[in-house]
């Protein structure tokens, strides 16, 4: 059974480990002479694209989170409003769609009931649907107009690590060939973001080397109940998904919350040794970020920083500091995400569950 797991102790962590393969694997073909192309994935005329008006991101789980920080880096590159949707909210909320609104819908399993069913409303709405999906041939596959496969391999851990950090990858690609069709960014411009993009196997690969740390501070965690997870613009997207990995596995309760709002109330629960994780890793948000890190240290607040390497501010304010590698701001998410994935894998590890299945959930949620 350990061979299946490539010699690790559970799927997770293997998975944890591949996410450099998988993002190498999901760039590979769809970038050409230093530019994203995804025409193979994507039938539309340039005409068709740049007559898109809104974009919508429909998904559940991991993968709505995934759709969080497209909203970010879309409206970012391409300049074209971009909403999020949980798809269980969204077939219920009469969205407004049009043939010119480009649906994409995420999801790793492509057969998630909520997510499919979002999908036929978009494609009954005349509007074209987009597809990102770990699974070829699936149902949401099938039924989308154009399909992008992220190359993450089969997942089989529960909690969602390597499809995630695909899915972002195809977002970015997305992202930049919109932009490109539609002008919105100079092709040197594209090109720069294309170079830093496939630096991110790399940069992934050094940032797995804080495992040691890593499981350390893990330990310290696994002995609380609650936890708070703050950042601001893309950290506050991926601040989301850490807090999910932490709660799904460990039964920690967790929160992520956006810095600035914290003051509107969840500071009132920020009391003596209780644990904030803290990601400071948008170069724009950074001053914002250390008084808000400030507000909690002052409340007595056991702060665990995210910062970029270099950072010389967190190392002064925080118990503890963890960093990654530089990027791009706005491609942080692929490499941020990783220690909080470790984190919460080690935590529950440290608490003896079951990392792989944890209590009442399902890989692939096949009903409403
Ligand atoms: C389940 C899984 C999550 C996943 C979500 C969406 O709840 O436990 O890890 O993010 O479904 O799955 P999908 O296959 O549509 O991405």
């Amino acid at each position: 059974v350990k061979a299946e797991k490539g010699g690790y102790d559970h799927f997770m962590l293997k998975e944890i480990h591949e996410q450099p393969r998988a993002i190498r694997d999901t760039l590979t073909g769809r970038v050409k002479g230093g530019q994203a192309d995804l025409s193979r994935e994507i039938a539309l005329s340039p005409e068709e694209i740049r007559e898109i008006e809104r974009i919508h991101f429909v998904a559940c789980g991991t993968a709505y989170h995934a759709g969080l920080v497209g909203k970010y880096v879309i409206e970012e590159l391409v300049r074209i409003p971009v909403e999020v949707d949980v798809a269980s909210e969204y077939r219920y909320r009469n969205p407004i769609l049009t043939p010119r609104t480009l649906v994409v819908v995420v999801s790793q399993s492509g057969e998630t009931a909520d997510t499919l069913a979002a999908l036929r409303e978009a494609k009954k709405a005349g509007s074209r649907v987009l597809a990102i999906t770990n699974v070829v041939g699936s149902t949401v596959a099938r039924e989308a107009d154009d399909v992008f496969i992220t190359q993450a391999g089969p997942e089989i851990a529960v909690a969602s690590t390597k499809a995630y950090t695909s899915q972002l990858i195809a977002i970015y690609l997305l992202g930049l060939y919109l932009a490109r069709i539609r002008r919105t960014r100079s092709e040197a411009e594209l090109a720069e973001v294309v170079k830093h993009l496939e630096e991110l196997p790399e940069l992934a690969e050094r940032t797995l080397e804080m495992e040691d740390t890593i499981r350390r501070l893990a330990a310290e965690i696994a002995k609380k109940e609650d936890l708070f997870y703050i950042g601001r613009g893309l950290d506050y997207a991926v601040s989301l998904e850490g807090s999910l990995k932490l709660k799904e596995i460990t039964y920690i309760h967790s929160e992520a919350y956006t810095a600035g709002e914290l003051k509107h109330g969840t500071l009132a629960l920020i009391e003596e040794g209780v644990p904030v994780i803290a990601l400071a890793t948008q170069t724009s948000l950074y001053d914002k970020m250390v008084s808000n890190i400030e507000e909690v240290k002052a409340r007595g607040a056991q702060v665990l920083g995210l910062a970029l390497e270099g950072d010389a501010e967190l190392h002064k304010l925080a118990d503890e500091v963890l960093t990654i590698p530089r990027t791009l701001s706005f491609l942080t998410p692929v490499l941020t995400v990783i220690p909080l994935q470790l984190l919460a894998y080690h935590a529950c590890v440290a608490r003896g569950y079951d990392v792989d299945k944890p209590r009442n959930l399902a890989k692939s949620v096949t009903v409403e």
